[in-house]
């Protein structure tokens, strides 16, 4: 089976071609222009997208040796995100598999990024931990099979990825946070400041508000808040490191506790934040310390991108879901596949 996929949730426009397990095209054309602005513009996004939209489909394409006629099914993300952008590549999808008469399946974005372990040579097996860390969602996730994802917990208030974002912004850091503050963090000292963690009354949720919080009381404690700043270089980068530190060790002490109560095979750590170097690292070890196969995706597959679009609707189609091209899933916001934690030893 070839599968087009389609990516424009945000401020990223893709284009993959799969053939089964085969990426024959992955191509990601990024929205640099928003770093002008400290964050992503709507609107802005939404135009980019359809200017390139039509250029990136034929280049994928023609990069994976096929046209449109090898094609069987078109996938396009259909939510959440930045509505505009959605728009863009959901109805472009969706026209062409009309106008083409393909099977068009409508992906849940957060399922994409859940599975694209998948993409890698080295599969992840189920029961499978997934902690599944954006810009927009932190998740921590048993998958059983491609339609049975247990949600274990979620964030109560910020996503990781905000809160590296919005850290990164207070700190002088500016956009994009994330690899900002990686950066700072590896020319620093993470256990110069003790961040807190959240302590949550629900074991497997996380909160990253109080966080965030605590770093900016630190800076307005230290140097008299962030519009006075700048902070030194050297403590600039021991906020970074002990920030990051912080939200590595509240991402993991969920993990370590799902390990301990669940039959898991392997775990597994997408999204954007997993292109964080200290979190790879320290969830490897977590791995390692429970003997269990841990598969983390490249850095092209951890950001957005088509690919995990183009996988996601191929392991819908492989489990017999239908999707009638008349019924618009358009935004599909939840996830139908999504159940709620039933006790451990039922599993
Ligand atoms: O999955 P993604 O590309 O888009 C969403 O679906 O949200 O994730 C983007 C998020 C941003 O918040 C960005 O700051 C974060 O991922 N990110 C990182 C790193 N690279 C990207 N966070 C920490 N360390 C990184 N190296
Ligand atoms: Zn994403």
């Amino acid at each position: 089976m070839i599968i087009l996929g389609i990516e424009s949730s945000c401020d990223e426009t893709s284009v993959a071609v799969l053939k089964d397990d085969i990426i024959l095209a992955n191509l990601i054309s990024s929205q640099d222009f928003h770093i002008n602005f400290g964050g992503v513009v709507p609107e802005l996004s939404s135009r980019a997208h359809i200017q390139i939209i039509t250029s990136l489909v034929k280049e994928a394409l023609a990069k994976a040796d096929c046209t449109l006629d090898d094609i069987d099914a078109i996938g396009a993300t259909a939510g959440p995100g930045l509505i505009g952008a959605l728009l863009v590549g959901y109805t472009f999808a969706r026209g062409l598999a009309f106008a083409k008469k393909k099977k068009f399946v409508p992906v849940n974005h957060i399922e994409g990024h859940i599975f694209s372990g998948f993409l890698m040579e080295e599969k992840p097996q189920f029961p499978l931990l997934v902690l599944a860390v954006s810009g927009g969602h932190t998740l921590l996730l048993l998958a059983k099979s491609f339609t049975e994802i247990i949600k274990l917990g979620s964030t109560i208030d910020d996503a990781a990825g905000e809160a590296f974002d919005k850290v990164a912004k207070m700190i002088g850091l500016g956009y994009p946070g994330g690899p900002k503050i990686q950066l700072a963090a590896e020319k620093g000292d993470k256990q110069k400041i003790p961040f807190p963690i959240a302590d949550l009354k629900d074991k497997y949720n996380f909160s990253f508000s109080g966080l965030k919080t605590s770093v900016l009381r630190y800076v307005q404690s230290t140097f008299g808040g962030p519009k006075d700043t700048p902070i030194p270089e050297n403590h600039l980068n021991d906020i970074a490191a002990s920030f990051q530190y912080a939200v590595v060790r509240a991402l993991l002490i969920k993990c370590e506790f799902a390990l301990k109560e669940y039959n898991i095979s392997s775990m597994s750590l997408v999204g954007g934040v997993a292109a964080n170097k200290e979190l790879r690292n320290a969830f490897l070890q977590l791995g390692e310390k429970y003997k269990k196969k841990v598969v983390i995706p490249e850095l092209e597959y951890c950001g957005d991108n088509a690919a995990m679009i183009a996988f996601r609707a191929q392991s819908l189609l492989n489990a017999g879901e239908t999707f009638p091209l008349e019924t618009d899933a358009f935004p599909n916001f939840s996830s139908k596949y999504f159940i709620n934690p039933p006790l451990a030893d039922s599993l």
